[in-house]
């Protein structure tokens, strides 16, 4: 495999995670969470959380992606030489590609909330369906859940898009910053 054939696998792969990630909390902020709202909450509740499940599946493969394709990207275009030392920290290059693994980071922290904190709120309302005691204490556990997952979704679509211009501002330039 030669140079240029692991740069465009790279860079394939780079665009694919960034395509899934940004394309599927467009539709799903956009398109699916407006259409629900035309249906009863039940069924709403019930859409929401499969179709929530489901892309948390791509949203995981995106952002494991998105450090090997991008690692594999630096290396083989040959921009480690233009970043030895601190140069990582003092170049624009260097800034702009460490303020986008730190945002990464953000994503992955945010992304880990949603699944490990926030999902299981709502797994546990689904399970108490039918009755009971406790179910109103549950039902606000679950408003309060889905309002996170809510303003957490926006904030890492906000988050995502300063870093695609980010990607391409190196690109296309020495980064912004
Ligand atoms: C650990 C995380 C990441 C690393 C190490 C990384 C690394 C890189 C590298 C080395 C480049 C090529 C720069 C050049 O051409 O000189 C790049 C481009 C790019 N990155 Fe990332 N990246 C990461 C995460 C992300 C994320 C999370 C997004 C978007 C949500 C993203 C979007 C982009 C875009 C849009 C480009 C420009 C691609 C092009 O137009 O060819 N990157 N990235």
């Amino acid at each position: 495999m030669t140079a240029t054939w692991v740069q465009v696998l790279a860079g394939y792969l780079h665009l694919l995670a960034v395509a899934v990630y940004v394309g599927g909390s467009i539709a799903m902020e956009f398109v699916l969470g407006p259409a629900q709202s035309y249906v009863p909450p039940a069924q709403a509740q019930v859409i929401g959380q499969r179709s929530a499940d489901r892309f948390l599946v791509l949203v995981w493969g995106a952002l494991a992606l998105f450090p090997i394709s991008g690692l594999l990207l630096f290396f083989s275009l040959g921009d480690q030489h233009t970043l030895s030392g601190m140069q990582f920290f003092t170049t624009r290059y260097g800034q702009t590609l460490l303020g986008m693994i730190v945002l990464w980071a953000v994503l992955v922290v945010n992304g880990a909330i949603i699944t490990f904190v926030l999902r299981p709120r709502l797994a546990q309302r689904a399970s108490a369906q039918g009755g009971g005691s406790g179910v109103a204490q549950r039902l606000e556990v679950m408003q309060s859940a889905v309002k996170w997952v809510s303003h957490i979704s926006r904030i890492d679509l906000g988050i995502a898009v300063v870093i695609v211009l980010l990607g391409a501002s190196l690109a296309y330039g020495d980064g912004i910053l």
